[in-house]
């Protein structure tokens, strides 16, 4: 990709409390993000309303979100961390995409599927068009890439088509108003206002399943907290966790091709593997022909070793609330700056006069 400057943009909701899927999946992966591209880290309240939300947990859970970007390395002075709410024109870029995507693209998005559940016409229409808010949160910076978990492939790849036709519909005019940017398509070189963002997916932690079946994902919304280590548990909590993590009865295979078919093995391994910053493959020539009665505390120690610092700094964090919402602050002055531009163009490229 060409003439689009560099620029990494990434989102949390901020509904009930942070897992350990959430770190690894993506805040541990925003922090290492910041060593190569200017950042913007968002808590995502406005899609968090999709669903029924009590205001004043809602607040709280804003002001904790931000508190564990922050408690685990993300710097909010080199790089933006603020709440999307304060930033109108993604509410804005949000509307004009509802206009851009297609019905039937949405219908094929299984996460509107999955949060339904059956009664979908009882769904909010925002749930509905909440990959369209998503698309607009990355566009209205122009970001180019997108740390998140494996969960999100499917909004992401919706970003891209959206980016995609507004560039079509739109190409005369882009080029008309010298808008655009250089961009490679395929074989092609267009002229391109929203640049086509990369999914930064991967790793052994891209989805962290449930500790009581591996074939779930890890979720704040599971109804059992065993499934889940919460950023804020504490250290007998986690070890708890891990120690009744369901398993199976084999010992540990000597490569990864041996997890195939062992998906409670499988997570494990691969979540020892992000908190220790290695591979699978390093963790199994360690622990290879071990048992789980072995393998389990060497996991929850290395586990309460990485988690409790971050919890203990959230804690430090959160008891100071005027400390954060200036932090939000600071950063929404500073993103909106960005956005206020982007949208500006928009508004030009479209045909909206003000
Ligand atoms: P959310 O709040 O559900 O999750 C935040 C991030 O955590 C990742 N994640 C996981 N990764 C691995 N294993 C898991 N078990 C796991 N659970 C959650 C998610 O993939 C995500 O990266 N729609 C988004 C928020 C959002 C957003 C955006 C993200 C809104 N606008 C723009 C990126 C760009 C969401 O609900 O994430």
């Amino acid at each position: 990709m060409t003439g689009f400057h560099q620029r990494v943009f990434s989102g949390v909701q901020p509904t009930g409390n942070l897992t350990l899927g959430n770190y690894l999946g993506a805040i541990k992966r925003f922090v290492a993000m910041q060593a190569e591209m200017d950042c913007i880290y968002c808590v995502v309240d406005l899609h968090a309303i999709t669903l029924p939300q009590d205001p004043a947990d809602l607040i709280a859970s804003t002001r904790a979100v931000t508190a564990a970007f922050l408690a685990s390395g993300i710097d909010p002075k080199a790089h933006i961390v603020f709440n999307q709410s304060r930033v109108p024109q993604h509410a804005e870029l949000g509307w004009v995409f509802n206009c851009i995507a297609r019905l039937g693209w949405l219908n094929r998005m299984t996460q509107f599927k999955d949060k339904a559940g059956k009664n979908a016409e009882a769904a909010s229409v925002g749930l509905y068009a909440y990959p369209n808010l998503m698309a607009a949160d990355m566009m209205v910076y122009r970001a180019t890439h997108v740390p998140v978990g494996e969960d999100q492939k499917q909004h992401i790849e919706l970003t891209r088509d959206i980016a995609q036709k507004f560039n079509n519909d739109y190409s005369t005019r882009i080029a008309a108003l010298g808008l655009g940017h250089e961009m490679r398509v395929g074989d092609e070189t267009v002229n391109a206002f929203f640049p086509l963002i990369e999914p930064v997916i991967g790793g052994p932690a891209a989805r962290v399943m449930s500790l009581r079946d591996g074939t779930k994902k890890m979720s704040k919304s599971d109804p059992s907290d065993m499934s889940r280590i919460n950023l804020t548990d504490d250290a007998d909590t986690i070890a708890k966790k891990v120690r009744k993590a369901v398993s199976d009865p084999l010992p540990l295979p000597e490569t990864v091709d041996g997890l195939k078919d062992r998906p409670e093995a499988d997570n494990l391994v691969g979540i020892y593997a992000a908190l220790a910053d290695v591979t699978k493959d390093a963790v199994l020539a360690e622990f290879g022909g071990a048992q789980f009665s072995a393998f389990k505390p060497a996991l929850a120690d290395l586990a309460v070793q990485k988690i409790e610092p971050i919890s203990a700094e959230m804690r430090r964090i959160t008891a100071d609330p005027a400390y954060v919402d200036g932090v939000l602050k600071d950063g929404g002055e500073r993103a909106g700056a960005i956005a206020e531009e982007t949208m500006k163009a928009v508004k030009q490229i479209v045909g909206l006069l003000g």
